[in-house]
C-alpha cells in the first residue's frame, strides 16, 4: 500500500495523540515537525526519533518530499496555517474545531478546493458505533419523518485548564484571542457535527440562541474569557428543528441524552465518543470501557405496529467489529479514514466529509453567538453576511512575528 509522508505542525497536547494513531498505520512515516517552541520540540523530537524539525514551518513546507501536514495548533491558527499548508500544494489535517468561526471555516473551505487538495478536520464522533449505526437505521427509514431533534452535553464542571487533572488542556482554551469560543465550539463540533451528519446536513433557516458565562473560574489569576454554555434552537429547511445545549460548567447533572425523533421512532444517545476514537486513546481494539462510561444508544417506537424499546448495543457491536477485520479501522478512525482518502481507496463522495460538515457546524454556532447578540432570531443569510474572521492573522513567536495576512 502507499506510503504517505506527513510533517506534523504544533507539537503540544493533541499532537501526542495524533502520533499514537500513525504508529498503528505503518503506511505513513512522520518525517519532520514544527514547534515555536524550541525546548517542546527538542523533547518531542526525542521522544518519536524525529530529526528534521523547524521553529518556522513555512521552511517546512518548502521541503519536496512532504506528501500531507497534519496540523495540530490552537484554534484561531487553524485557517492560517491550514491555508498556508493548502497553498504549498500540500493534503491537510487539521484538528477541531476547523475555525472559530463561519468565515475562517469557508476561507478554509474554499481554499482546499482552490487548491485541489485533500482536506479533513478531526471529528472523532462521525467515527463511531452510534453514528453508524445511527445513520443505517436513518438511511433504513425505520424513523419515519423527522421533525425534531435535541443535541445536549451538561458537564457539570469540565474546562480544560480550570476544572481539575481529569480535563487537561492549557489555559489557551480559556482565552478568545487563540481559542476564539469556548464550548460551543470546543466540543460542540462532536455533538453538532454528528447530529447534523446524521440529519443528512439539513440546510439552516435560521437559529435564536443565547451564550451564558457565568460559572467563575476557581483558580485565582486564570480569567476565563470563553462562554461555559450555550442554548439554541434552530429550524432547518422543511421544517425539522434542533435544540441545543451545551456546557462544559453548569450546575445541573443530568444524563446528556440526544435524541433524533421522527413520526415512527426515535433515537436516543449518550456517552458519545468525542475523544479521538481507541487508537488515541492507547487502548486498541480489545480495550474496554466501564459500563457507565460505553457510548449507548437506543431506539425507542413502532414498527409493523410493535412498541419496541430497544438497547442497541453500539459499544458491544463496535469492539466486535473492530477485533473481526483490522480494515473496518477506515469507519472507526479519523486519521485512518484521511490516509485511505489521501491514497484513493476512499473517493471523494465515499468519505465522510469533514470540512463540509464542520463549516455547517460553524454557521450553526455563529448563528448562536449573533442570536445572543442581537436579542432575536437570525437568519441563514444574515449570519453569512455577519461572520468575521476570528483567526490570528499576525503571530507574535519567539522567532519574530509571522505574518499570515498574505494568504487572507
Ligand atoms: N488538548 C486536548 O485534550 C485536545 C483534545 C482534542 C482537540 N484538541 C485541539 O487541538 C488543538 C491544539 O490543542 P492542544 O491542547 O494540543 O494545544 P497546545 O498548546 O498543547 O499545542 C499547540 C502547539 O502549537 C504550537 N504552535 C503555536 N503556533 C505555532 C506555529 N506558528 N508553528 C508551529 N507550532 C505552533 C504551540 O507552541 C503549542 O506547542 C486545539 O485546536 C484543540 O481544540 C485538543
Amino acid at each position: 500500500m502507499k506510503e504517505i509522508r506527513i510533517a506534523v505542525i504544533g507539537t503540544g497536547s493533541i499532537s501526542h495523540r495524533h502520533m499514537k494513531v500513525w504508529a498503528h498505520i505503518p503506511q505513513v512515516k512522520v518525517i519532520a515537525a514544527a514547534e515555536i517552541d524550541e525546548k517542546r520540540l527538542r523533547v518531542w523530537s526525542e521522544k518519536y526519533g524525529i530529526a528534521d524539525t523547524y521553529t518556522d514551518f513555512r521552511e517546512m513546507l518548502k521541503r519536496d518530499d512532504i506528501d500531507a501536514v497534519d496540523v495540530c495548533v490552537h484554534n484561531n491558527l487553524h485557517a492560517p496555517i491550514c491555508i498556508a499548508v493548502m497553498k504549498a500544494g500540500l493534503h491537510c489535517y487539521c484538528e477541531k474545531p476547523m475555525s472559530a468561526s463561519y468565515y475562517d471555516s469557508k476561507l478554509m473551505m474554499d481554499c482546499a478546493k482552490t487548491c485541489g487538495v485533500k482536506f479533513a478536520v478531526q471529528i472523532s464522533s462521525l467515527f463511531s458505533e452510534q453514528t453508524r449505526t445511527g445513520l443505517r437505521l436513518i438511511k433504513d427509514g425505520i424513523l419515519g419523518e423527522i421533525y425534531h431533534a435535541r443535541s445536549v452535553i451538561a458537564n457539570y464542571r469540565r474546562r480544560p485548564s480550570i476544572d481539575g487533572p481529569f480535563n487537561g488542556g492549557t489555559p489557551d482554551f480559556m482565552k478568545t484571542e487563540m481559542a476564539g469560543h469556548g464550548q460551543s465550539i470546543d466540543t460542540g463540533i462532536y455533538h453538532l457535527g454528528q447530529m447534523l451528519f446524521l440529519l443528512g446536513l439539513p440546510k439552516l433557516h435560521g437559529v435564536f440562541g443565547k451564550e451564558y458565562h457565568k460559572i467563575p473560574s476557581p483558580i485565582r489569576g486564570r480569567n476565563i474569557e470563553v462562554e461555559d454554555m450555550c442554548v439554541g434552537l434552530a429550524e432547518f429547511e422543511g421544517g425539522l428543528t434542533l435544540d441545543i445545549q451545551e456546557a462544559n460548567a453548569c450546575n445541573v447533572i443530568q444524563l446528556p441524552t440526544s435524541y433524533i425523533t421522527g413520526d415512527k421512532g426515535a433515537l436516543s444517545w449518550w456517552n458519545i465518543d468525542e475523544v479521538g476514537g481507541d487508537w488515541s486513546m492507547g487502548q486498541g481494539p480489545g480495550g474496554y470501557l466501564p459500563e457507565n462510561m460505553q457510548p449507548g444508544m437506543r431506539f425507542t417506537g413502532e414498527y409493523h405496529g410493535i412498541h419496541i424499546d430497544c438497547d442497541l448495543r453500539t459499544y458491544y457491536n463496535q469492539m466486535q467489529n473492530r477485533c473481526y477485520d483490522s480494515q473496518v479501522m477506515v469507519w472507526y478512525d479519523n486519521q485512518m479514514h484521511w490516509y485511505k482518502y489521501l491514497i484513493g481507496e476512499l473517493k471523494e463522495d465515499e468519505r465522510y466529509n469533514t470540512p463540509e460538515i464542520a463549516l455547517n457546524v460553524s454557521l450553526l454556532t455563529d448563528g448562536i453567538f449573533l442570536s445572543s447578540r442581537e436579542g432575536r432570531f437570525v437568519t441563514t443569510e444574515e449570519i453569512k453576511a455577519q461572520s468575521k474572521s476570528l483567526a490570528m492573522w499576525k503571530q507574535e513567536t519567539p522567532w519574530g512575528v509571522f505574518d499570515y495576512e498574505a494568504t487572507y
